[in-house]
């Protein structure tokens, strides 16, 4: 029988991610969970992010899935280890992957990252990419009004550029060279983000990152019948579909939202 691929996320930013793997596996049966009562997850304590995670994850489980993609930067950096013990399927976060694709685009191993406060603390790109390559340096910043304007869809207006030059100053004295995107939203906000780092900075986008990842955990197939699509929400099943339209230049069908918590509020 064939199995779905899990995915979830905080919310609609991890449709990035969805996008990437939709474009790279189209015969491939896709379930996408956005914990859209609870977003951001950026601000919050490890120990909520926890939580959040693992109730995703158990919802997700529950559909049979094969795989199970944390979309989510914050929720990676922050719980991957543990819900790796919830089941003997393939569970991947999304920082492992750009951490490999920043070591390998670098020449001079300067490296920055950007992401949410939660991803930022626990300096897990930061681990990852020095277990891989002990000698670079990492320079990480958060950037938490990037979510909002990706959200409001501000990504070609001029308050994007002022802030993103606000935050990404931090970076003038860094010479680095590559620059990972660590968080669902920034993608969204490449461009801009592109224009201020300036052509001698190679972007590491983490959505493209995991779905790349992804092909050595997939066989190949001839099947070239298209992939099904469910997306879940936990709230606000409209503004989740306004802007998934937006993200993926299409409407979305077959949108859900659950009860997560009720079912979940014993565990
Ligand atoms: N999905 C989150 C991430 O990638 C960004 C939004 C949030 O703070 O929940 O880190």
């Amino acid at each position: 029988m064939k199995r779905p691929i899990g995915i979830f996320d905080s919310g609609v930013g991890g449709l990035t991610v969805y996008r990437a793997i939709r474009a790279a596996f189209p015969s491939e049966d896709l379930i996408y969970f956005g914990d859209t009562a609870r977003v951001p997850y950026g601000p919050k304590s490890p120990n909520t992010i926890l939580d959040y995670s693992l109730q995703n994850a158990r919802f997700l489980l529950q559909h049979n899935i094969k795989i199970l993609v944390v979309a989510c930067n914050t929720a990676s950096a922050v719980a991957l280890p543990q819900l790796q013990n919830l089941a003997r399927i393939p569970i991947v976060g999304v920082i492992e992957p750009g951490a490999m694709q920043a070591v390998q685009k670098t020449k001079s191993g300067r490296i920055g990252v950007i992401g949410t406060m939660g991803t930022v603390r626990s300096q897990a790109y930061g681990k990852a990419i020095l277990n891989l390559a002990p000698d670079f340096e990492i320079y990480s910043t958060a950037c938490p009004l990037f979510v909002s304007l990706a959200e409001e869809g501000f990504d070609r207006h001029p308050v994007a550029k002022t802030i993103a030059q606000h935050y990404l100053s931090f970076f003038d004295d860094k010479d680095i060279d590559t620059l990972v995107l660590g968080c669902t939203h920034y993608p969204l906000l490449k461009d801009v983000i592109a224009e201020v780092m300036g052509p001698d900075v190679s972007l590491v986008d983490s959505a493209q990152a995991i779905s790349d990842h992804l092909q050595t955990l997939i066989a190949p197939t001839d099947n070239t019948k298209p992939g099904t699509d469910e997306f879940f929400v936990s709230d606000n099943e409209e503004q989740f579909s306004q802007l998934a339209a937006k993200i993926l230049g299409s409407e979305l069908h077959h949108l859900k939202r659950v009860k997560l918590f009720e079912s979940w509020f014993e565990e």
